[in-house]
Parts: C-alpha cells; structure tokens; sequence
C-alpha cells in the first residue's frame, strides 16, 4: 500500500458487493423494451460502470463524455465544459448518468441540463460515491452506492492528480 493512502474506506468486497445491489435496482427499475444509454463521466466512473453494466440484465447502449471545470481551482465552479460530447444520437432513449462521486453537484447539474435539451425519454443519475454535505445546488440522484463525510477519497477509478486511479479499493489520502 502506498505511503500516501491513510485509510481504506471501502474494499474491493464491499464495493462488488454494492455494485450488485445497485445493478439488480437498475434491472428491475427499468423495462427491457426501454431503448437504454448508459452514460459514463470519464475518467473516473469509468471503472464502475464496467462493473456495474454486468450485473444490470437488460440491453443498453454504452457512451462516455468527458467534461471539464473552467479554470484551476480544485472545486467545481458550476461553469463546465464539455471535452468528449456523445457519439449516439439520444433523441427518445432512457439515459442512465454514471459519475464516480457527487460533490458541489455543480457538474451533474450542468450536465443533466444538457442532456434534457435533447428530447430524452427520461434521466437518472447512478453515482457510486455522494458527499451531500458538500451540496451547492438542487440535483436529484437515483443511485447512490455509499454517501461519505467531506473527505478526499482516491482509488476505483478515482484519482488525485491523475494517480490512484488502479486502487481495487476506495481510500482516503493524507492531506
Ligand atoms: P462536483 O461538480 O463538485 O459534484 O464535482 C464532482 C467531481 O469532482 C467528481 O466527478 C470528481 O471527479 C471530483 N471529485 C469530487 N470529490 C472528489 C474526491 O474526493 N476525490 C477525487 N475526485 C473528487
Ligand atoms: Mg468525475
């Protein structure tokens, strides 16, 4: 373990066993004639939705966009810019937003507005990780994995400064 990690929060045999609870939800939530598309926040919920998307049993469509806050601060300042757009065409179908963590919730806000411009059937969130202490705005989640206190967390997919990303576990890091 790196000499960095203080403290694991959750192991690699919690979070496959919540991504199971999270993918019988999502099976039975939805019906399986819905023309589904799974949407990936890269990079980091792209780990948990490789896992999650095997334990939903229903056909769905896979896409990624990748966005990103304006200017240098370590906080999302709400404004966002979109760095990989989709290549489906979503007109009609169910999306399923996958993120990694909510925090400000400022860049699903964004992000959701965005996406209902497009004539969508309907939106709902999954997100693995949400820190609803840190709220700024209204957001609505459909999923959530494990809320958490106001604390920097790293590894499944979820790094700090691009490192940490291959933890099979989710950590926190010492300050
Ligand atoms: P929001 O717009 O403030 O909700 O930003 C959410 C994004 O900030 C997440 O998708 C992560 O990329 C990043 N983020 C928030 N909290 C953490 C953390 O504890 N560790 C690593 N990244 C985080
Ligand atoms: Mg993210």
């Amino acid at each position: 373990m790196s000499k960095e990690i203080d403290k694991v929060l959750f192991s690699q045999e919690m979070i496959a066993d919540k991504v199971e609870e999270l993918g019988k939800k999502i099976t039975n939530d939805y019906n399986s004639d819905d023309e589904i598309v799974v949407i990936g926040v890269l990079k980091g919920a792209n780990m948990f939705l490789s896992d999650l998307i095997r334990k939903v049993d229903l056909p769905l469509y896979i896409d990624f966009m990748a966005v990103s806050s304006y200017g240098n601060s370590t906080e999302s300042s709400g404004v966002v810019r979109i760095l990989k757009d989709l290549d489906l065409e979503i007109e009609g179908k169910h999306i399923l937003i996958i993120e990694d963590i909510v925090d400000t919730g400022l860049t699903l806000k964004y992000l959701t507005e965005n996406l209902k411009s497009r004539k969508i059937a309907s939106l709902k969130i999954c997100t693995l990780l949400d820190k609803p202490s840190r709220r700024k705005c209204d957001l609505h989640i459909d999923y959530v994995g494990f809320q958490i206190p106001d604390a920097f967390i790293v590894g499944y997919g979820i790094d700090y400064a691009e490192k940490y990303r291959n933890l099979p576990y989710i950590a926190m890091i010492k300050e």
